[in-house]
């Protein structure tokens, strides 16, 4: 049980890839906050924790409101006293041509996107100074604290539709890199996951077509898209001391996808 009495907290956490890091969490012994705007599923998820002998709290958030972001951060300490670990993991997608692209929509990506890490990722590392301090000062030679942050293989590739989202998850990784300047003197360490295709709800919704699962295909030298749970092992990798040497780093699981300069031959490989 990797993480006995670690509290972290995950946002954007009520389906998909967050779900899968509440479960992966909660069952190495976390006591894991569920924050999403969508209380249903974030409930349902809770319980669904508690029954399975785990520990787990759903706070309804827009992670991308100061208020909010404060209120997350008090309802945790009020179920748990501490926070270890954060997983900026809220994410939209929003596609549409460059030259017709709404301001509005460009703004409402990079605020859910990356503000709300900027957001989270402050109000959250200030309580945990507070806390290293009353602990008796950093630690440099274990796990100590972290934050994750979910960016994309968008923060790489780009076309020409996907511009917001692209340029959002670009941002999060260099506020990776500048966050674990800042934050490395208190033993609080920054890293992130770029996942390319996963299989969340959305994206079986849109690979039941054969032309887009072939788009995909042909561009994953492994042939396959993702699960929510081979991101949520390299979350759980992160947060542990297995990465307590790592900073400021983003770790790419895109089955093959960058290191690609060409598109996959299908016949070759069936
Ligand atoms: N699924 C993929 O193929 C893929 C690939 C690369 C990167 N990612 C990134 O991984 C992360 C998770 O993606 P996913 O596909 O699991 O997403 P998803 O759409 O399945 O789930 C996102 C969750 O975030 C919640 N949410 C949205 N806006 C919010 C806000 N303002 N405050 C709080 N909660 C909010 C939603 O209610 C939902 O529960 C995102 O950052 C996404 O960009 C996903």
């Amino acid at each position: 049980m990797r993480f006995e009495g670690k509290v972290v907290i995950i946002t954007g956490a009520a389906q998909g890839i967050g779900r899968a890091c509440v479960r992966r969490f909660a069952r190495e012994g976390a006591f894991v906050v569920i924050a999403d705007l969508d209380e249903a599923p974030g409930k349902e998820l809770e319980e669904e924790i508690k029954s399975a002998g785990g520990a787990a709290l759903y706070v309804h958030v827009d992670a991308a409101e100061r208020l909010d972001v404060h209120n997350m951060l008090a309802a945790t300490l009020d179920a748990y006293e501490r926070v270890d670990v954060l997983v900026n993991n809220v994410g939209i997608d929003m596609v549409g041509d460059f030259l017709e692209f709404e301001e509005a929509d460009f703004d409402r990506v990079l605020r859910v996107n990356l503000k709300s890490a900027f957001l989270c990722s402050q109000a959250v590392a200030r309580h945990m100074v507070d806390q290293i301090e009353s602990e008796g000062g950093a630690r440099h030679d274990e796990a100590g604290y972290a934050i994750i942050n979910m960016s994309s293989v968008s923060a790489i590739t780009a076309s020409g539709n996907n511009v917001a989202y692209a340029t959002s998850k670009a941002g999060l990784n260099q506020l990776t890199r500048a966050m674990a300047i800042a934050l490395a003197p208190h033993g609080i360490r920054v890293n992130a996951i770029a996942p390319g295709k996963i299989s969340t709800d959305a994206v079986k919704k849109a690979t039941v077509d054969l032309e887009t699962r072939e788009a995909i295909l042909t561009r994953t030298p492994l042939g396959r898209v993702g699960s929510p749970d081979e991101i949520a092992s390299i979350a759980a990798f992160l947060a542990s001391e297995d990465a307590a040497y790592m900073t400021g780093q983003c770790l790419y699981a895109e089955g093959g996808r960058l290191a690609l300069n060409y598109t996959m031959n299908k016949s070759a490989k069936d």
